[in-house]
C-alpha cells in the first residue's frame, strides 16, 4: 500500500514536472522565433529576398517575405539572385542552415555580416523563417559572367 502511494505520488510528480516544462519550452521558442524576426528587419534581408520590399519603404505583409526575387545583379562575378530562403529553409536541418550561413555567398550578399552573425542568432533566423513555412517559387538559377539575364537586373560595374 505504501510503495503503491510513493508510486502515484512519483508519477504525479513526473506529470507536474512534465506539465511545467511544456510552456517553459513553448515559451522559448516563441522568444527565439521573435528575436528571428527581429534581426531579419534590422539586418535588411528582406531589401534583396523579398519583391518591392526595399522600393515599397518595408510595404510587404509579413505573409510574404523572405520568397526571392527575380530581379538579377549583374556585374564581375556573373548575375546572382537573391534566393527564396522560405524554401531554403523549409529543406534544410538547422544544422544545414548553419553550415550555408558560414559558407562563401557571392555579391551583393552581404556574406561578410552573416559570417560576423552569432551561432544563436542564426539559429533564431532559421526558427523564424521556418515559422513563416514555404512559400513561392524558387529564384532564377546564377549565371557565370558572360552570360546575359533574360529577365530584369541591376548592372554594376567593374571596381
Ligand atoms: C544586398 C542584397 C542582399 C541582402 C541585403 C541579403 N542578401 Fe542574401 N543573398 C543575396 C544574393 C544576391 C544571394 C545569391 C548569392 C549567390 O548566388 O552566391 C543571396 C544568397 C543568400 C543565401 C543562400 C541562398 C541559397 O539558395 O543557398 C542565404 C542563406 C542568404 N542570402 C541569407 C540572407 C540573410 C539571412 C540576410 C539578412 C541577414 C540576407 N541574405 C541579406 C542578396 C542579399
Amino acid at each position: 500500500m505504501r510503495s503503491a502511494l510513493l508510486a502515484a505520488a512519483a508519477a504525479a510528480l513526473c506529470v507536474s514536472t512534465l506539465v511545467q516544462a511544456a510552456p517553459a519550452t513553448q515559451q522559448s521558442a516563441a522568444k527565439q522565433i521573435e528575436r528571428g524576426r527581429y534581426l531579419v528587419r534590422i539586418a535588411g534581408c528582406n531589401d534583396c529576398h523579398t519583391p518591392g520590399y526595399a522600393a515599397s519603404g518595408g510595404k510587404v505583409a509579413e505573409k510574404d517575405w523572405l520568397v526571392g526575387d527575380r530581379l538579377g545583379f549583374s556585374g564581375p562575378w556573373g548575375t546572382t539572385y537573391a534566393g527564396n530562403l522560405r524554401l531554403l529553409v523549409s529543406q534544410m536541418t538547422q544544422q544545414q542552415w548553419l553550415a550555408r550561413a558560414r559558407s562563401e555567398m557571392r555579391p551583393p550578399m552581404p556574406t561578410p555580416s552573416l559570417h560576423h552573425m552569432r551561432q544563436d542568432d542564426l539559429k533564431a533566423i532559421y526558427r523564424y523563417i521556418a515559422s513563416l513555412g514555404p512559400k513561392g517559387e524558387p529564384a532564377p538559377a546564377y549565371l557565370p559572367p558572360g552570360s546575359v539575364p533574360t529577365g530584369p537586373a541591376v548592372v554594376f560595374p567593374n571596381p
